[in-house]
């Protein structure tokens, strides 16, 4: 068997178009533009890309996109204070800070001064306490993205078997909420799971997202499954230079699922169109 390719590319530009024409009406009908402020500190250069990119794709769908790039030693009392200012801005309908930060401010507390209403990623501990509680909250946008492309390619996933490998609060745990949410028999597996390979066996769904480059192979795959594959990994190549892999061995994991996300062009374009999509839809219930 050699597994359908789910393109993530595609299915992002198609998700972007869906805002833009979305943002245009909203602009003719109600005036209104919806503003996405980005807030970067330090000099990380993944960090600087994917912010880059954002600010990008943040005008491209007819948003306004403002970035703040703060200095590496910048204070938390002056963090705090920029990110007060954006909660209070009614131009400002979605606020994002970018991770990780550096060292010496405190993650948790930053994230939590962000206006629920405004907090895009879904970060904010009482968005996550809604998530979990199946209420109407802000979604992390990488796990939206992986639930968007499982639905689109199996439809319903209600008693599906999905084994989501990682325990992070930016992948893992939302995921693990989204699949339960649709009905799925949820396995959160992590660096103590025992027998990883049988759990990862038994899955329908398996959504990689560890940031081992390759750790799952082939033969732990269940024939037929869907693999989505969070992971993006530089590696050396053999012959000199780099190149970006998955979580998932590719080639081995193709040659077995029903469906796969290859990387790059899988989840990653996913992740910015939900940034996106969030964005408005922060737009819309902010302004009734
Ligand atoms: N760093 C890596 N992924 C993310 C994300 O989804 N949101 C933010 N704010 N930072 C990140």
């Amino acid at each position: 068997m050699s597994a359908q390719i789910i393109d993530g590319k595609a299915f992002a530009a198609r998700v972007r178009e869906q805002v833009a024409e979305h943002v245009a009406r909203l602009n003719r009908d109600h005036g209104l533009k919806p503003g996405l402020a980005v807030v970067l500190v330090g000099e990380d250069p993944a960090s600087q890309v994917y912010v880059r990119s954002k600010g990008k794709q943040t005008v491209e769908v007819g948003m306004n996109s403002y970035e703040h790039k703060l200095d590496a030693d910048t204070s938390e009392a002056d963090l705090l204070a920029l990110i007060d200012r954006l909660n209070n801005d009614p131009a400002v309908n979605g606020i994002l800070v970018q991770l990780p930060l550096p060292k010496h401010l405190n993650e948790d507390l930053v994230i939590n001064s962000i206006d629920p209403a405004k907090d895009v990623d879904g970060f904010h501990i009482s968005n996550v306490g809604l998530l979990g509680t199946g209420q109407k909250s802000m979604v992390p946008c990488t796990p939206l993205g992986c639930l968007m492309m499982l639905r689109d390619h199996l439809g319903s996933l209600s008693g599906l078997d999905a084994v989501v490998i990682g325990r992070s609060n930016i992948v893992g745990k939302p995921m693990s909420q989204l699949l339960l949410g649709d009905s799925c028999t949820v396995t959160i597996a992590h660096s103590r799971t025992k027998d990883l390979p049988d759990v990862v066996r038994r899955a329908d769904i398996v959504v990689a997202a560890v940031g081992r480059p390759q750790m799952v192979p082939g033969d732990w795959i269940k024939p037929g499954a869907t693999v989505i594959d969070v992971g993006i990994n530089r590696i050396d190549k053999p012959d000199g230079g780099t190149r970006l892999v998955g979580d998932v061995d590719y080639d081995s994991c193709a040659a077995v699922a029903g469906a796969i996300t290859p990387v790059p062009g899988g989840v990653g374009p996913m992740t910015i169109a939900c940034l996106l999509a969030n964005t408005l839809t922060a737009t819309c219930r902010a302004n009734g």
